[in-house]
């Protein structure tokens, strides 16, 4: 008895974590160790369907991830070996950890660095805890949609003669609306500068498997963060933080995910990602190619829309991810709220994001060819009943706002709220996220401007809508 349980502990060649976890569960062991629930699931029914008879803690044989030997180091080397990294960390916080340990990692504080605007706001936290001086690249919008396009090449190695002391470029790619630039060339600027590249691939973890486009990974990017959970058969919350190359030490980027990563990382989140690893080994690409083949079959369908039409780049994109379905309202009379709306309310569908004159829906490697066939369904039935609406007019292209104070001296600075209407001119002591997912329209620091607001008001910010007032830097 004693040595099957042993066998279970330290067994390297099970067949997955979740095997393991479900052996130990039956094994009868006396459970003297986190977590409190002990797997009692008889007195605490709700936890039996959230997996509670996985959920352990680092014991003996289970290894650790934020300190990997054994079972995670074998799960981290194949990871590393399917995307192509040298090494590959994995994370139970989401892409979120990984920003923040990539940057902090690789930026000395106080250090100088460029960052392409539309990042999310893990970038920019990530900025402010590395104490880190940002200058911004802007890349140029869709003058339609006022989708952010690929940063080029160019627009980096300008940005980086102007500050030559910049050691770390961030940009995010693909975007959320599935915007990708030309990785390989970015990091060939960057690297003839002394400066490392660091890639938010969150909504790329798929990226290079079947017919996708390649990742940043294979690209020469130096950090590279992916959210498995947003496009891969994987819980919420389960990411991976590749590092590449010769530039950055491994080490030191391992010790920063540890700060910000639990001390008592998931098992159930662990068993997904080593769960995840494992099918993308056996069947990754065909998998892949499925997804593609279902995402074609959904563009045939759309050829057909009169009003609606599928959002294909234009000039200021250098790739696009064939993962995301932008449905712009290029010539309804309907705007991407009601759009989603509709959707939702006729047709039980739940888009990922509604702008002002698109929707983003994301597809992901659990949709079938069927589920994409409803979502064309969908889209075609709307088109039908939708009217001429003449083309929404441009979007007021992003102007990047003048900066007053340092992101570290605003948030440390007094200052008042002050209704919005009162705050044009004043410099923000906070950020104003109304670019979804998190893109900031104002950084502390920054002067509210006239136009901004205006703007800012129709799109998305991560509480629904604009605030009504607005913390000013001085203002006490
Ligand atoms: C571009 C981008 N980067 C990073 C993140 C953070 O990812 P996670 O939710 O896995 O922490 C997100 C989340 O939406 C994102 O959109």
């Amino acid at each position: 008895m004693l040595d099957a349980y042993r066998e279970i502990l330290y067994n390297g060649t099970m067949e997955s974590l979740l095997d393991k976890l479900r052996q130990y569960s039956d094994s009868g062991a006396l459970a003297m160790h986190m977590p409190g629930h002990k797997r009692n699931t008889e007195d605490f029914a709700w936890l039996a369907p959230l997996g509670a008879r996985f959920d352990i803690t680092e014991i003996d044989g289970f290894d650790n991830l934020n300190d990997p030997q054994e079972l995670f180091a074998r799960l981290e080397e194949r990871a590393a070996r399917l995307w192509g990294a040298k090494q590959s960390i994995c994370l139970v916080n989401g892409s979120t950890a990984g920003v923040l340990a990539a940057i902090r990692a690789a930026v000395p504080s106080g250090g100088e660095i460029l960052l392409a605007r539309n990042s999310h706001k893990s970038v920019y936290h990530a900025a402010e805890l590395a104490d880190a001086k940002p200058h911004y690249l802007l890349p140029s919008a869709d003058p339609q949609t006022g989708i952010f396009g690929s940063v080029s090449a160019a627009e980096v190695a300008q940005a980086l003669d102007a500050h030559p002391n910049v050691r770390l470029v961030a940009v995010t790619s693909p975007t959320y609306e599935g915007v990708i630039s030309d990785v390989r060339r970015i990091a060939d600027v960057c690297h003839a500068r002394g400066a490392l590249l660091f890639v938010d691939e969150a909504h790329g973890a798929h990226l290079g498997f079947g017919g996708f486009p390649e990742s940043a990974v294979r690209c020469g990017a130096d950090l590279v963060v992916q959210s498995l959970h947003k496009t891969l058969p994987s819980l919420t919350q389960t990411a991976i933080l590749h590092v590449n190359g010769e530039r950055i030490d491994p080490a030191r980027v391992r010790r920063n995910t540890v700060i910000f990563q639990s001390s008592s990382p998931s098992y159930l989140l662990s068993a997904s990602i080593d769960g995840c690893v494992n099918y993308l080994e056996r069947q990754g690409t065909a998998a892949a190619e499925r997804w593609l083949a279902a995402r074609a079959e959904f563009d045939r369908a759309a050829e057909s829309l009169a009003h609606l039409c599928i959002w294909q780049g234009g000039q200021t994109v250098f790739a696009q991810d064939p993962s995301k379905i932008v449905v712009f309202c290029a010539d309804a009379d309907l705007t991407g709220r009601e759009l989603a709306g509709i959707f939702r309310e006729q047709f039980r569908i739940e888009v990922e994001m509604a702008h002002e004159c698109y929707v983003v829906a994301m597809t992901g490697m659990g949709d079938t060819a069927q589920s994409l066939r409803r979502f064309a369904d969908a889209v075609c039935a709307i088109d039908r009943t939708c009217r001429k609406g003449g083309l929404p007019r441009p979007v007021q292209p992003f102007v990047l706002p003048e900066k007053r104070l340092s992101v570290g001296e605003a948030l440390a600075s007094p200052g008042a709220f002050c209704p919005l209407a009162e705050a044009v001119g004043q410099v923000s002591g906070e950020y104003v996220w109304a670019y979804p997912p998190g893109i900031p329209v104002l950084v502390p620091g920054e002067v509210i401007g006239e136009g901004m607001l205006g703007e800012a008001e129709k799109l998305h910010s991560d509480r629904g809508q604009l605030p009504k007032r607005i913390f000013c830097v001085g203002n006490a």
